[in-house]
């Protein structure tokens, strides 16, 4: 009797562990499944990533091409206007023409950039790369009740490719001037070196970034201002900042305006 019963039992554990070896079994199989699948999923992102990218440099070039080609149609209509004043319509021609050479050189290093031969990086003066990202706004800012600010150290330098950064500065210029449209305020553009490092700010008194959507404004494609923003600006002086071995930050306070912060290195 207790033999029978002692069986009864042993065949009970006997099947019970079977049943759980099965599903162990089962279980491993599914997870190496999983797995497999999982490395298929990382090897097509990793084929599409570059795909991805380049279709952001893409529009990053568009984008930059038409912040461009805004100053352009405007200088050129000038002289075309002011065909009479010779010296204003002459000096309105050689603003269009030193613009389509930017157009050029920032077209090329985006290229560059996407097929990854990197920069052309000289030394330049900080003074004359401002200098340049104010040349290609065309507007004047005053004409919108902005007030300009520009202490600029005489002998601060940057290592950089010019007609980038000149054009990451006008990203953020641009931006400075839309948070202070309508109602105006003061632009402060700062440059100074320090170090191994040239540290370059432009500041604004306006609407300030949400803290909601801090961690987001560098993002491709990411903008608060509906139909009027592509959200490639910021995007752009990340990428190009980056590429130069430097950073862009930022700090702001809602109401407060905002301050970016270009570093980049000098030697
Ligand atoms: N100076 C600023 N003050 C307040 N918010 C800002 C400022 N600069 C950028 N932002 C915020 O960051 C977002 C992203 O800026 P970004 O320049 O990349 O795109 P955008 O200006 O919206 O469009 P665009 O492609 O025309 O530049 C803006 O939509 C805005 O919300
Ligand atoms: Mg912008």
């Amino acid at each position: 009797m207790l033999c029978a019963s002692i069986t009864a039992r042993f065949y009970n554990e006997a099947g019970k562990l079977t049943s759980l070896l099965e599903k162990r079994r089962s279980l491993h199989r599914h997870l190496t499944d999983r797995q497999d699948e999982n490395a298929l999923l990382r090897a097509e992102i990793e084929r599409l990533e570059p795909l991805a990218n380049l279709g952001t440099l893409t529009y990053m070039i568009a984008h930059e091409i038409n912040n461009l080609l805004t100053p352009l149609r405007n200088y050129a209509e000038l002289a075309m206007a002011n065909t009479e004043d010779v010296k204003l319509a002459e000096k309105a021609l050689r603003k269009t023409a030193r613009n389509c050479e930017r157009a050029a050189a920032v077209m090329e290093g985006l290229l560059a950039l996407a097929n990854g031969s990197g920069q052309r990086p000289e030394i330049v003066s900080a003074a004359e790369l401002v200098d340049g990202a104010f040349t290609c706004l065309c507007r004047d800012l005053n004409k919108d009740g902005i007030d300009v600010r520009v202490h600029v150290a005489p002998q601060a330098r940057v290592r950089v490719s010019a007609a980038h950064i000149q054009q990451a500065l006008m990203n953020l210029i641009l931006n400075a001037r839309q948070a202070m449209t309508p109602g105006g305020g003061i632009l402060t553009v700062q440059a100074v070196e320090e170090g191994p490092t040239t540290r370059i700010s432009v500041a604004d008194t306006g609407v300030g970034v949400d803290p909601k959507v801090m961690d987001r404004i560098f993002e491709p494609f990411f903008s608060t201002k509906g139909s009027a923003g592509s959200g490639l600006g910021l995007a752009f002086c990340k990428k190009v900042v980056e590429a130069h071995g430097g950073c862009i930050r930022v700090e702001s306070s809602p109401g407060q305006g905002a301050c970016f912060t270009i570093l980049l290195p000098n030697s």
